[in-house]
């Protein structure tokens, strides 16, 4: 059965329990992570720690906690595997519903784990390329706060769903953003591209990974404002995220990226990048 933490208790999912004055449950009131572990280690888990400090400075709740030690006596409690851990922070319950902020609240702290494919095992040809749409980005300005109010990427992956695709390219002031759930790349004649970090957009640890990884392999590449026209024009078009790790999208809108094949530069640095993964979970 699966164990979660809440609150300093591991217990199993349907014991656990919070209040309905909960500010995450009421306000969103709350920040999260989701951090990839393989066979019980962390990928990139200092990145994504430092990414919960700067969300949980940015909503001033204030915490000394120990994550990695909880994250990895839950991950031990669930099998060890290959997993996703689900983090949520929220400021507390006052007991009663006011907007104001009690400084003296103390903050809710729950993870569960989610089964999560490990892509190097199963290898490139398991990739499938994808399709998605572009639509208005309706969120928020401080998308670089992982923030639990994603009504807006609900109703935009439900929308992406309706038009036969699997995710949703956010479109603000002319230029895209990111995705619901993931940052993206673009290739134009050997260049990768990618929007830059701002508080329009997350700061995802895989894409920081791969412009890393891009910059030890030789392999060109750009921040830069992406809009429309060169999106659907682009050689190559990829999303990523720690749950998905690289994808290539095949299809924009009606538009058919390139040739419509998974491209040439995606296939090198998704070799590049589950190796990289794969040595550091394994040392080998
Ligand atoms: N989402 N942008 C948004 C809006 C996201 O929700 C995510 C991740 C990313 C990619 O960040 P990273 O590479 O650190 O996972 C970018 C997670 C997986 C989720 O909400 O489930």
């Amino acid at each position: 059965m699966e164990t979660v933490y809440l609150n300093g208790h591991y217990v199993p999912a349907e014991e656990a329990k919070i209040s309905v004055f909960d500010r995450g449950f009421l306000f969103s009131d709350s920040v999260y992570e989701v951090i990839p572990f393989y066979q019980g280690v962390g990928f990139r888990l200092d990145e994504h720690l430092q990414r919960l400090e700067h969300s949980l400075r940015a909503l001033r709740i204030e915490l000394d906690f120990d994550w990695a030690s909880m994250l990895s006596r839950l991950v031990a409690l669930n099998g060890s595997g290959n997993l996703s851990v689900y983090l949520q922070v929220t400021r507390g319950s006052a007991g009663k519903r006011v907007h104001a902020i009690d400084p003296k609240l103390v903050p809710t702290i729950f993870a569960c784990c989610q089964p999560i494919r490990d892509i190097y095992q199963e290898g490139i040809e398991r990739v499938e390329g994808i399709k998605v749409i572009v639509t208005a980005d309706l969120r928020w300005r401080r998308c670089d706060i992982k923030a639990t109010c994603l009504l807006p990427n609900i109703l935009v992956l439900q929308q992406a769903k309706e038009a036969g695709a699997q995710e949703a390219l956010l479109l603000r002031d002319g230029t895209l953003t990111e995705g619901a759930s993931c940052n993206f790349f673009i290739v134009e004649r050997g260049v990768i591209y990618t929007p830059p970090i701002g508080t329009e957009i997350l700061s995802g640890t895989t894409r920081a990974l791969i412009l890393e990884l891009a910059d030890q392999n030789g392999i060109p590449r750009q921040e830069t404002d992406i809009d429309y026209q060169r999106l659907i024009n682009a050689d190559e078009v990829w999303i990523s995220s720690s749950t998905r790790a690289i994808v290539p999208v095949l299809q924009v809108d009606d538009y058919v990226v390139g040739d419509g094949l998974k491209g040439p530069v995606w296939q090198r640095m998704f070799e590049i990048f589950t190796r990289y993964q794969h040595q550091l979970m394994t040392g080998e």
